[in-house]
């Protein structure tokens, strides 16, 4: 390698490990669940996104195995050469009709979704309108793509409609927003959103991977939360979370869309297929979303106890009823050092949990992030509260 490039990076290493920005990568010794095994130790982990606690489920392991049997480790090919198989297709069909939508495509990961998403459907003549806070993959999907893009702040109504007269001469028009955000937990107003796409005659995608398998009554998603399944034209979504989270993307949507998709959209066309093994635990992923309620209804209950709880000990968290639960320190000046150091000794005592900082979140808005799973029992969480009471204590955080 060329000399320079590699003194280069090395000083640039140094420099985010002097500015405490580079990220020290903590390695499991075991599988993933609500406990883990890190540098000999097995501690309680909630800071996976493994919602239902379904990445280490015996039905889904065992449907990997069955289909691992079956179908063999790899296709070897990309889908439109020789790498579709009978459970790709079943798999697009039953995660569209879980999500109340005609069709969908797979992507390698929901990052590669939402990088082929815009460009095949909208050129230089319409406009994209988007959440500040979208996630990266959806701010690089849209920079891949020749629309107009207009910025709108986060989940602010009267900002997004300012953003959609703007676009009003755009051929057409696509509002795009997490269901779910991802640092705060906090949910797009989507009932507001269709209101006013339905008034700028926009579309409408959201990005849920924060939400699928576990949001609204039966864990379809943000739109079955808030009423609105039949007025969401597309969703993204990510089987790397609560559905399963091994590996998979997918964008759904009507069916000329994701046809359309299947012709034109570069992460599909130009990656490998899927794993059939992954569509194989996949099919079980849903079968368990369908017919079991118990994950979802442990998941909601739980993450309820640790907000009240928490709360009732002094910490500062806001109102909401998602799985990502951040404990803030506004009240304090030392509010980065205090979150990094309070998750430095919480792990000492047993609960795996991170720390947020500038540049990660805002100045002046460091958290503990905090994920709950269906796969913490009563005992874990009274595990996580008794330590958050003792660590915040010390340091005098509550
Ligand atoms: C909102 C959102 N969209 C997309 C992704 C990317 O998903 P995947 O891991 O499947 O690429 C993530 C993962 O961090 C996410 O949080």
């Amino acid at each position: 390698m060329h000399g320079e490039m590699r003194k280069l990076l090395a000083g640039e290493l140094a420099a985010l490990k002097e500015q405490g920005l580079y990220k020290e990568e903590r390695v499991l010794q075991g599988p993933q669940g609500a406990e883990v095994t890190v540098g000999g130790k097995t501690v309680l982990n909630f800071c996976a996104n493994n919602y239902l606690g379904l990445a280490g489920d015996p039905r889904v392991v065992e449907a990997a195995k069955r289909t691992l049997d079956q179908w063999a480790y790899g296709l070897s090919s990309v889908r439109f050469i020789c790498g579709t198989t009978e459970l790709h297709r079943q798999l697009e069909l039953d995660l569209a009709d879980f999500l109340g939508l005609e069709d969908s495509i797979l992507y390698a990961a929901c990052f590669d979704a939402n990088g082929g998403v815009f460009e095949p459907l909208l050129g230089e003549d319409s406009a994209i309108v988007t959440d500040q806070l979208n996630h990266a993959s959806i701010i690089d999907g849209v920079r891949l793509c020749k629309a107009q893009r207009f910025i709108y702040r986060h989940a602010d109504m009267e900002s997004l409609e300012h953003r959609l007269q703007e676009a009003g001469d755009a051929r057409f028009r696509l509002v795009v927003t997490d269901g779910v955000f991802s640092m705060d937990g906090d949910f797009a107003r989507l009932p507001e959103i269709c209101d006013l796409a339905h008034r700028y005659d926009a579309m409408v995608m959201v990005d849920e991977s924060h939400a699928t398998g576990f949001t609204g009554p039966t864990g379809r998603g943000t739109h079955e939360k808030f009423g609105v399944i039949d007025r969401v034209d597309m969703i993204t979504t990510t089987l790397g979370k609560a559905l399963g989270g091994a590996l998979g993307g997918a964008t759904c949507g009507p069916r000329e869309v994701i046809d359309w998709l299947r012709q034109k959209s570069r992460p599909y066309l130009f990656s490998n297929s899927l794993p059939p093994v992954i569509c194989g635990a996949a099919l079980e992923v849903l079968r368990i979303c369908r017919e079991d309620p118990e994950p979802l209804r442990r998941l909601d209950a739980s993450q309820k106890r640790v907000r009240q709880e928490l709360t009732a000990l002094g910490f500062d968290i806001d109102a909401g009823d998602h799985p990502i639960i951040p404990v803030h320190f506004r009240r304090f000046e030392n509010d980065a050092p205090l979150a990094v150091s309070m998750s430095r000794d919480l792990l000492a005592e047993g609960i795996y949990c991170i720390g947020f900082s500038f540049p990660v979140v805002p100045k002046g808005q460091a958290r503990i992030r905090l994920q709950i799973s269906a796969a913490h029992t009563e005992e874990h969480l009274d595990r996580l509260i008794s330590a958050f009471a003792a660590v915040g204590k010390k340091h005098g955080a509550i």
